[in-house]
């Protein structure tokens, strides 16, 4: 069973490549698997890596455009489909506005292909201060459109140190599958952590394989002596306000101290996350050379192969590594949503979020 699949939102391709790389097989030998038929995405060099990793030979099908002036009529028939919206009005860094943010309403466009197409099963992704935002409303009232769509929504927070990618990254995770094909998605159970699996370090992450100096998007920046003697003073596992940091070398700041300043890696743990934005003092920095990690770095962190090349300039590369979702952690819940459509079982939990109080809660809402 091919599942065609449309995408809103696209970024780089993280959702796309976990896509691309998930396979399973049935008793009978019948293979279920994800092909991409279009996607969509304003950003330019977001959609050239996209087309440059995921469909080199059909650049047409991924729309550059605001998906607010895209013809959802002009798009072609989808089985699967994923979005994940933009968290900008969502982010627990930031001013939370929410649905009442430039952002925050952008996922009503990925329910309305949802309501034209109708494709078999969907994933929505986001950070996880979209349950609070908006007084926890916002949540209330995505969840809610989704199923009136036709859905039935298995929302999770996603620990994704906890299937074995190499960093802290948590993130809600919707999936859907249509009402009518009465099939039940189960949250994959962890693999990684106490009692399993030891977790992924980012030591392992970065060094096993040795990146190849000559790798695509591997370029070192140049830090001046002052901030290579500042990271000298901080042991790996501290960040720009360890007490241990020489008077004359602190960082004069008033107000909040953000720990990810100047935060160095431990090499025993997983990183902690990868972002795409900030300024002077967020680029993550090794834990044994006195360095921020390189574009290749963070993307090894994400899980992207080293040949997934991304184009445009560094800040711009940094931006689409840091946004993307982890293509080994999307592939893992594909994979568990073929493995649903294919009757095969595997080990489970059960979901974070109850969706039948959350159905109760939006009929009080509206009341
Ligand atoms: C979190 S990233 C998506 C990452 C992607 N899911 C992945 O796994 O690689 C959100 C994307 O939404 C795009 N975006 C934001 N506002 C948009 C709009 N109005 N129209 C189209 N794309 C938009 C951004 O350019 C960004 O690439």
């Amino acid at each position: 069973m091919l599942f065609k699949k449309g995408e809103f939102f696209n970024g780089p391709g993280g959702i796309a490549m976990g896509a691309k790389m998930s396979k399973v097989v049935d008793k009978e030998g019948r293979v279920y698997s994800v092909q991409h038929e279009w996607a969509n995405d304003y950003d330019e060099a977001a959609c050239r890596t996209f087309i440059h990793n995921i469909c080199p030979t059909k650049s047409e099908t991924v729309i550059q455009e605001d998906v607010r002036k895209l013809d959802i009529n002009s798009l072609t028939d989808i089985d699967a489909f994923t979005f994940g919206f933009p968290c900008n009005d969502y982010s627990l860094v930031g001013e939370k506005k929410g649905l009442h943010g430039e952002y925050g309403p952008l996922y009503t466009y990925g329910v309305q292909v949802l309501k034209k197409f109708q494709p078999k099963w969907f994933i929505a992704e986001n950070v996880s201060g979209l349950t609070s935002a908006n007084d926890g409303q916002a949540f209330n009232l995505i969840l809610g459109d989704l199923i009136e769509a036709g859905y039935k929504i298995i929302p999770h927070l996603y620990k994704f140190q906890e299937y074995g990618v190499p960093q802290t990254r948590h993130r809600i995770i919707i999936v859907g599958i249509r009402n009518d094909l009465n099939l039940q998605f189960k949250v994959p159970a962890p693999t990684h952590g106490p009692g399993k699996l030891p977790f992924k370090t980012a030591k392992e992450a970065l060094m096993e394989p040795p990146i190849a100096l000559d790798a695509p998007n591997h370029e070192r920046t140049r830090h001046t002596a002052k901030v290579i003697e500042f990271l000298n003073n901080i042991p790996a596992g501290q960040n720009a306000w360890y007490e241990g940091i020489p008077e004359h070398l602190r960082l004069n700041v008033k107000g909040a101290k953000m720990s990810q300043i100047y935060r160095r890696l431990s090499e025993n743990t997983p990183s902690y996350t990868v972002t795409g934005s900030g300024g002077g003092g967020t680029h993550m920095y090794h834990w044994e050379e006195p360095r921020a990690l390189t574009n290749r770095e963070r993307a090894r962190l994400q899980t992207f192969p080293d040949d997934y090349e991304f184009l445009g300039g560094k800040e711009k590369v940094r931006q689409q590594i840091g946004m993307a979702v982890p293509p080994e952690g999307a592939k893992i819940i594909i994979e568990a949503i073929l493995k649903t459509f294919a009757g095969i079982e595997y080990d489970y939990i059960d979901a974070k979020w109850n969706t039948d109080r959350m159905i109760m809660q939006k009929e009080l809402t509206l009341i």
